[in-house]
């Protein structure tokens, strides 16, 4: 895998992305210029279940597992992310997110997550979709 990827390099990731797809080229470039890529190895955690930490994960190569109890309960690849519910409740992490294979996201951290992709109601919108989306899909049935 390369290295490091410059400004550029993570702004074409992030346009990309579907949910940041109605950002103006303003807010993109706030946050492309304030976000990190980081690479993982297979099996590496990258977020662990019940930590406090508030970054927003986009997977950008590779896969993911999502994990709930040691069980999978979900696969993300590029486009996709993860880490939205401790970025915006502040609680702690509700899955342990591990690397299928060698992957590489790009994070972006809570403060500068507020202060671009948080003043674009579409994108506030679809990451509050996604992640009910999630909620509905883990919830157990209800009782008849
Ligand atoms: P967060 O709780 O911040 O950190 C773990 C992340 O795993 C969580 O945010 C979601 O992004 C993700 N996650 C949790 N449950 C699911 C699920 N059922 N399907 C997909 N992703 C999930």
């Amino acid at each position: 895998m390369a290295g490091p990827m410059d400004e550029a390099a993570v702004k074409q990731h992030l346009s990309k992305v579907p949910l940041f797809s109605g950002l103006s080229p303003k807010l993109l470039h706030t946050l492309a210029a304030t976000a990190r890529d980081k690479s993982y190895s297979a099996g590496d955690v990258i977020v662990r279940q019940g930590d406090k930490s508030f970054g927003l994960y986009i997977v950008v190569e590779g896969k993911v597992d999502v994990e709930k109890a040691g069980k999978t309960v979900a696969t993300l690849g590029p486009g996709q992310f993860f880490g939205e519910m401790a970025l915006l409740d502040e609680e702690p992490r509700t899955a342990t997110v591990k690397a299928a294979a060698r992957s590489r996201c790009v994070v972006v951290f809570s403060w500068e997550f507020w202060s671009s992709v948080g003043k674009d109601p579409e994108a506030l919108r679809s990451l509050l979709k996604e992640s009910v989306r999630r909620l509905r899909g883990s919830a157990p049935a209800p009782e008849d």
